[in-house]
């Protein structure tokens, strides 16, 4: 398969480009997008056949399941089953933006499109371009990151054309994302809301507006909430190595003297935002071990944490 990067501006969206790739998934196609956690490969959520594709061409284990993309808030009543008081006042105040919700699933959506739970993650992106995709579609779109299995996020259509070129229709390159990291989740459909991925929008954010169910210890015998929390994530071909945030460079290069770099950044939106894409660039020029000094897990220092731990199989 031959696959198409096409080229939107989001200050001035060719809808010629929408269509063509909007029919690509009303077919059952699948096609990569720009939103503004990271890209999303995306495909036609109310057919099985189109989010199977999916998963064989991520290499994704069937169990993980997918997130609904949504352009307009209209579309929910569709897709759960109810939404909570807490619920409203999360979208009221996030979307569209970079949070999903985890909501009972409406009876009418099939087990086979939310990997057999009795939930359905859903968000509306704020990315213009993820938007009118999904609105030339007609349906809700799901979508995971646009990067084969276990490999870093892809925040440009570059960082997706290297993991996916041949094995889908198009790319829409609308240009590097904002943010970087993938969206929080929180799970809305019981009684106590959870954060079970952190993400742009922090646990002290959220607690301004709800009350938030501590996280339990970790007990073996519990089925994780966010399924896909629990396989390997994130990871570079090279080895990632966290240390001390006060450790100097000149001790960390005695300690790993060979072929390694050492990322710093000067702000947590600038690491945010360019982790991932550093992540592959290092690979691209062949070192083997990534240091990166570890931040408190404050603000968004939690989100970024988390995948920089997971990159490095620590947690
Ligand atoms: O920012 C994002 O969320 C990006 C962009 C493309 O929107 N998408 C993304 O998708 O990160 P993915 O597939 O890489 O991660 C989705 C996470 C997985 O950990 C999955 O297990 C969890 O969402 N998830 C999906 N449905 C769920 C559900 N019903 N209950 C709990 N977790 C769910
Ligand atoms: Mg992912």
């Amino acid at each position: 398969m031959n696959t198409k990067i096409l080229e939107v501006d989001s200050n001035n969206i060719a809808i010629q480009v929408i269509k063509e790739a909007a029919e690509v998934i009303k077919q059952g196609g699948v096609v990569a997008f720009p939103t503004e956690t990271v890209y999303g490969l995306g495909a036609n959520g109310l057919d099985e056949e189109a989010s199977q594709k999916i998963y064989s061409v991520k290499g994704r284990p069937s169990n993980n399941p997918l997130i609904f993309h949504i352009s307009d808030v209209d579309q929910l009543q569709d897709l759960v089953e109810e939404i909570s008081f807490d619920a409203k006042k999360l979208i009221n105040l996030y979307w569209p933006g970079p949070l999903t919700l985890v909501f009972k699933k409406n009876k009418k959506i099939s087990k086979k499109l939310t990997s057999n739970l009795e939930t359905i993650a859903i968000r509306m992106p704020e990315n213009v371009i993820a938007r009118k995709l999904i609105k030339e579609s007609n349906v809700p779109i799901v979508a995971p990151s646009a990067n084969l299995s276990g490999k870093p996020s892809p925040t440009k259509a570059e960082h997706v054309s290297d993991d996916l070129q041949g094995k889908i229709e198009i790319i829409l390159d609308g240009g590097e994302v904002d943010i970087g990291l993938e969206s929080t989740i929180v799970d809305v459909s019981t009684k106590h809301p959870r954060i079970l991925r952190p993400g742009k929008i922090t646990r002290e954010e959220l607690l301004e507006v709800i009350e938030l169910e501590e996280e339990k210890t970790n007990n073996k015998n519990d089925t994780p909430k966010a399924p896909g929390m629990m396989y390997k994530h994130y990871s570079p071909d090279a080895k990632v190595i966290v240390v001390d945030k006060d450790k100097d460079h000149k001790t960390i290069e005695e300690e790993f003297p060979h072929n390694t770099i050492i990322l710093t950044y000067s702000s947590l939106e600038e690491m945010a935002k360019n982790i991932y894409g550093d992540f592959r660039e290092a690979d691209k020029q062949g070192f083997e071990t990534i240091v990166v000094k570890s931040i408190d897990k404050k603000g968004l220092g939690e989100a970024i944490m988390n995948r920089v731990l997971k990159a490095s199989s620590k947690e």
